[in-house]
């Protein structure tokens, strides 16, 4: 039985040869170049992905043993690009040069869905693995903690 694999809500056959990075996957394969190629050894970030919603490190991850995961990458966050955490982003003007903010904002989507009222030092911790060459750290922290004030008042009218 061929292997597949769901991507932004859409199946994809796993055609290719079985120790292609997830990375590889996403960026040649299908084009979806908002994930981003780093350090290649899962040490910088800048190509998280959601797998079954938590952040990993698409680089170091083989294709093949994600048959039947779902994946989420940067285009499908949100169909519009106005998830709380870009929102937040644009308003913190966090982005410098830009390159490892699609894994940044990944990485705190991930954080965020398990931790819905960060302290500091929470976003501290959970953010530290993800560098910056551009030193946008504090505008990060400030964005992620204005996205989960956000989050938490959708949430809030949700249940009323
Ligand atoms: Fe340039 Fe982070 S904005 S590496």
């Amino acid at each position: 039985m061929s292997k597949s694999i769901v991507i932004n809500n859409k199946t994809y056959p796993i055609d290719v040869a079985d120790d292609m990075p997830l990375l590889w996957f996403l960026r040649d394969k299908l084009e979806l170049t908002g994930t981003k190629f780093g350090c290649g050894m899962g040490l910088c970030g800048a190509c998280t992905v959601l797998l079954d919603g938590q952040a990993v490190r698409a680089c170091v991850m083989p294709v093949s043993a994600l048959t039947n995961k779902s994946i989420t990458t940067i285009e499908g966050l949100s169909a519009t690009g106005d998830h709380p955490l870009q929102k937040a982003w644009v308003a913190n003007n966090v982005p410098q040069c830009g390159y490892c903010q699609a894994g940044q904002i990944m990485n705190a989507a991930g954080f965020l869905a398990t931790n819905k009222t960060p302290t500091s030092e929470d976003i501290d911790t959970a953010m530290q693995g993800n560098i910056c060459r551009c030193g946008t750290y504090q505008r990060i922290k400030q964005a992620v903690s204005d996205a989960a004030a956000v989050m938490n008042q959708d949430m809030y009218k949700e249940v009323k």
